[in-house]
């Protein structure tokens, strides 16, 4: 039979945690945060999330005894260090110590504002992640990046800052608007490429209609946080193979600060890049043109770029170069030998590159 809630215990910095995925499991998962016992709770939510799912929040939430709601505006512009000292100082406003904790229940824009917060809030809260959006459920919530934005560059200011528990409820992802959950199936199409099978099977015997079945969204967390988790516990620093979570990354970064991160959407960005860096895959005779024919067809299936957008080649690559200036500007790539296979750290000619992006944004 189907468990309602699986469970996977996860190890990264020397710090043992737990991530809950099922369905309607925030309640009864509440009751391990209790057990936790903080002396106070600030709970950072999507004002989004609090109008849609607010009822059963403050349900939950009124069985703890010392909390707090800040409701936050989760766009981007709010994910902004511009914030954080307001926010430090409503904290210590209302008394918080170093045996509270800090818990974010929204998308990845929430949970990686909280987790800042906890990060630096006198030297360090536990942080406990409730994600509310598919993107958030298979990768922003496990592995310990936190960060906010500044005013030269998104995603500057961070630290590594793992999380005391991660509460996945599929549930949530009811109310999620489709493009959503096809941002997050990008992310989910990069796992199955680079090391779950499960999951690339999953995404290849589904459609997009099928695959938003709550069972079936409930294996396709699971699974990601398995995976992404066993990476992270291997190299949480991404000193070396937890490069290879940034796969269609390279290229996906370059086009959303080229669209300055308003036009387009992380998920879309990243499908662009999977295109963009499986081409290179290929071209540089790595991936069998079979298997490269497989991948684009599930990125078509799921129609994991769902908008027109004029971009240009050198642009891109620009883009590129300037978000790897630390590394001489030369360009490294992970790339896929076949699925389930990749390699990272892989220097790529310029003018490979420049042809492989003009064959994906012209096809
Ligand atoms: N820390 C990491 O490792 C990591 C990894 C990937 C992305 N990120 C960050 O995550 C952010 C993107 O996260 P995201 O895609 O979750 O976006 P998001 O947090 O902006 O959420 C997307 C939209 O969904 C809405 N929403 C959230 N839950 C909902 C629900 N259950 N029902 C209806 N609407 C809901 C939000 O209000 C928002 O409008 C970016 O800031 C990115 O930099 C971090």
């Amino acid at each position: 039979m189907d468990r309602p809630m699986k469970s996977i215990t996860a190890r990264a910095d020397g710090k043992f945690y737990e991530i809950m995925i099922g369905k309607e499991i925030f309640s009864s998962a509440c009751i391990t945060l209790k057990m936790l016992s903080y002396d106070r709770l600030a709970v950072i939510v999507s004002a989004k999330v609090m109008q849609l799912h607010g009822e059963i929040i403050r349900q939950v939430l009124s069985e703890y005894n010392n909390y707090d709601i800040f409701e936050m505006q989760d766009s981007e512009e709010n994910k902004n260090y511009r914030y954080v000292e307001e926010f430090l100082n409503g904290m210590l406003k209302k008394g918080y110590s170093r045996k509270s904790a800090i818990a974010a229940i929204g998308g990845g824009v929430v949970g990686d504002f909280a987790g800042f917060i906890a990060s630096i809030y006198m030297r360090g809260l536990p942080v406990i992640q409730i994600p509310t959006t598919l993107l958030a459920m298979v990768d922003s919530s496990i592995g310990g990046k936190t960060a906010v934005n500044i005013s030269s560059g998104k995603n500057i200011a961070g630290v590594f800052h793992q999380p005391d528990l991660v509460i996945s409820d599929v549930s949530f992802l009811q109310t999620l608007p489709e493009n959503e959950i096809k941002n997050g199936l990008s992310e989910v199409l990069k796992h199955g490429i680079i090391g779950e099978k499960n999951l690339f099977r999953i995404l290849y015997e589904n459609d997009l209609k099928s695959v938003k079945e709550l069972n079936n969204l409930k294996d396709i967390v699971y699974f990601s946080a398995l995976f992404k988790s066993g990476i992270v516990e291997k190299d949480a620093k991404e000193s070396g193979l937890r490069a290879i979570l940034n796969f269609g990354h390279t290229a996906g970064h370059a086009i959303e600060s080229m669209l300055e991160y308003r036009g387009i959407s992380h998920g879309e960005a990243v499908a662009i890049g999977l295109k963009i860096e499986l081409k290179i895959s290929r071209q540089q005779g790595l991936l069998s043109e079979e298997e490269y024919n497989t991948i684009n067809e599930l990125i078509r299936r799921y129609k994991l770029i769902y908008n027109n957008y004029r971009l240009n080649a050198d642009d891109i690559i620009k883009h590129m170069k300037f978000d790897k200036k630390n590394y001489n500007g030369k360009l490294k790539f992970v790339l896929i030998k076949k699925i389930n296979e990749p390699v990272y750290n892989q220097e790529v000619d310029n003018c490979l590159i420049k042809d492989a992006v003009d064959s994906v944004l012209n096809s």
